[in-house]
């Protein structure tokens, strides 16, 4: 596996980063992942969009236009295509505040680090859609700006790990009553036909696919709209399913070791599901 750090293209092993970056030491940095169809990454612009509020929001000026961005890792696709046989890529970006003697004021003159690594896109097992997975729902233990792309990610790794640990796949995560988002994903619901997602803002990722599953169903005449859901309307969902850009839709069809709906993925997760799957079999065949 070929990675970039810092300017330079090298493989995997002989990548380092010095015990004194701020991401080791602090969490301090933000993150994207971004699934590439062939060789094209998919809804580019957007996850270079947020990766630009992330870094405003934590204060980090952007290291490269929006064309750098593009041209770097055009080239880190291209370097890993042929040990991944043209399959399918995740593209990992991770940028710290740089390396600098330990102290929580941000550091002058200090460039930032910036690693970008390519890994073969797994997505979710091909039964999923037939089966779906359990979760369970938890108090949201994560701070109050689940907007930034943080790679200070402790709570969403106690909060996923809790989950496995009491037999479920998900954990969907209530703040006052309300549902935010899965631990790394976005959440929906269908209720009578439509489809609801809690609307964006501090405490949820701005998701991707999230975004482009609300500009299909208004595409398609879905009724789709965003507003808050309660805990208790979650459990009466007719459907519920997680969204990310690297498992896509998946159907959660146990909540807190109680069927959703009649325990199988429902009709509407499906139709998304196939919206979702045709736009993308176009992105793959459009021109590059
Ligand atoms: N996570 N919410 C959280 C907390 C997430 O971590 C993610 C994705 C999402 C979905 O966003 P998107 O549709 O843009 O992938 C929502 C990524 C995949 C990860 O951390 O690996």
């Amino acid at each position: 596996m070929i990675v970039y750090l810092n300017g330079q293209f090298l493989p995997l092993e002989e990548a380092r980063i010095p015990v004194l970056d701020r991401g080791f030491l602090f969490g301090d940095g933000v993150y994207e992942v971004i699934p590439v169809y062939g060789t094209k990454p998919f809804r580019l612009d957007e996850h270079l969009q947020r990766l630009g509020n992330s870094l405003a929001e934590i204060r980090i000026a952007n290291p490269h236009s929006a064309t750098e961005w593009k041209d770097l890792l055009t080239e880190l696709i291209g370097r890993n295509s042929h040990c991944y046989c043209g399959k399918d890529q995740s593209l990992y970006l991770q940028i710290t505040r740089g390396t600098a003697p330990r102290d929580h004021i941000f550091p002058d003159n200090t460039p930032p680090t910036l690693f970008m690594m390519s890994n073969p896109l797994l997505g979710s097992p091909p039964d999923v859609l037939d089966s779906g997975v359990s979760a369970i729902t938890e108090e949201d233990s994560r701070w109050e700006r689940c907007n930034i792309k943080s790679i200070s990610l402790l709570a969403n790794v106690l909060h996923r790990q809790h989950a496995l640990d009491h037999g479920a796949k998900e954990s969907i995560l209530i703040r006052d009553g309300m549902v935010t988002e899965g631990a790394a994903s976005n959440l929906f619901i269908a209720r009578n036909g439509a489809v609801i997602t809690p609307p964006k803002g501090p405490h949820l990722l701005p998701g991707i696919t999230r975004d482009l599953l609300l500009e299909l169903a208004v595409k398609h005449g879905i009724d789709a709209r965003e507003d808050e859901i309660s805990k208790q309307q979650l459990q009466d969902a007719d459907e519920i399913w997680v969204t990310s850009s690297t498992k896509e839709i998946v159907p959660v069809t146990s909540l807190n070791q109680n069927p959703v709906g009649d325990g199988k993925p429902g009709p509407t997760t499906l139709r998304m599901d196939d919206l979702l799957q045709r736009f993308k079999q176009q992105f793959r065949e459009s021109s590059p």
